[in-house]
């Protein structure tokens, strides 16, 4: 484990983001400050940070996906707007978004621009997934464009859509300073064939797959990834939005050693048994409310488990 910063959470903004707000009503003004207390305790624990292999550039594990950041209602732009701009001041930088997310590009190049924290992100982003496939530099310019960015930290293939066409052009963007990663991406069993052939036969940056506690398909690929010093993004992590890993325990209580690796809540449990695997870069749950990216940010922050413990949370998962 490796901490490179010790960004943390204010007592006001643990408060107003209501990491132990649901703990506060139901157990009453004491335990909620004790739930507080231990939220800005957590926060105020080392960064967890992974070197990306090519460059040996370090990223903190825990990112977010924008999937659900295509919106227009003022209060549901507000809420993605304040996601971010609390993600640095949490210690976080990857933000993934992609073409196919609607105007999701759209309302993150206008809040980033808005806050003027662009520096502070690392922005992945996604070739298109569907149409006509684009004239490469097209492609690329539309995303500098919506995402109102001069540099693309990531630009992936998104689920090998245009990959003979498009992957050559990424490269040259690369080494023209357009982009400075590349890397392809998926969220399907049935693509990851493809997903092994190209990190046989290109050179990726990154790669972006679907792994959690309960979707394990892709273990070959992680293998294979660390061994060409590939650095891994892992999508879904929580299950997604339509039979989420957190409603299959929503009732449960954390069992008492999740505190042996700063877990204090499910989602960082999952969320750091996933970034453990010493393939993984970093995880990019999808969050649309600071009170999530809150959460999910304290993942990122102490211990984490190892292989025993990863163990031990499978066998304990198995029981749910
Ligand atoms: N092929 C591809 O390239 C591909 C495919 C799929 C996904 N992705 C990327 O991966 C990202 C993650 O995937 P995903 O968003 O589908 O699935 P996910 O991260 O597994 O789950 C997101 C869901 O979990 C909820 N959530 C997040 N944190 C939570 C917390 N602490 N407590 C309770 N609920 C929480 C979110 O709700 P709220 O919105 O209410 O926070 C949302 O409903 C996407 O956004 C996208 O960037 C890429």
């Amino acid at each position: 484990m490796n901490s490179t910063s010790n960004n943390s959470v204010s007592r006001r903004t643990a408060l107003k983001g209501g990491v132990a707000a649901g703990v506060g009503l139901a157990l009453g003004a004491p335990l909620a400050w004790a739930a507080t207390d231990r939220a800005v305790h957590a926060s105020s624990l080392p960064l967890i940070t992974k070197p990306i292999p090519s460059t040996g550039e370090r990223l903190p594990v825990v990112g977010i996906g924008t999937n659900q950041f295509s919106v227009t209602a003022p209060e549901e732009l507000a809420a993605r707007r304040e996601v971010l701009e609390q993600l640095p001041n949490l210690g976080a930088k990857l933000v993934d978004t992609a073409w196919g997310y609607g105007d999701s590009e759209i309302v993150i190049g206008k809040f980033v621009k808005e806050l003027g924290n662009r520096d502070n992100l690392f922005i992945a982003t996604k070739t298109p997934n569907r149409g006509d496939v684009p004239p490469g530099a097209a492609a690329l310019e539309q995303a500098l464009t919506r995402l109102q960015t001069p540099r693309i930290d990531l630009l992936q293939i998104h689920n090998f859509y245009g990959i003979d066409e498009l992957f050559p052009v990424l490269v040259d963007a690369k080494t023209a300073g357009k982009v400075r990663y590349v890397g392809v991406t998926t969220s399907t069993d049935q693509q990851y064939p493809q997903l092994l052939e190209a990190l046989q036969k290109r050179k990726l940056d990154f790669i972006q797959v679907d792994y959690s506690i309960e979707d394990q398909g892709a273990e070959k690929i992680l293998q294979l990834a660390k061994e060409k010093g590939v650095a891994v993004l892992i999508n879904v992590p929580l299950g997604g939005r339509h039979g989420s890993l957190l409603t299959k325990v929503k009732d449960k209580p954390l069992p008492d050693w999740a505190k042996e690796i700063d877990a204090g809540s499910w989602a960082q449990l999952l969320l750091k048994y996933t970034v453990a695997h010493p393939a993984v870069t970093a995880v990019i749950p999808g969050t649309t409310k600071l009170a999530h990216l809150e959460d999910n940010q304290l993942a990122a922050r102490g211990r984490l488990p190892d292989a025993a413990f990863r163990k031990k949370i499978e066998a304990f998962w198995a029981t749910v």
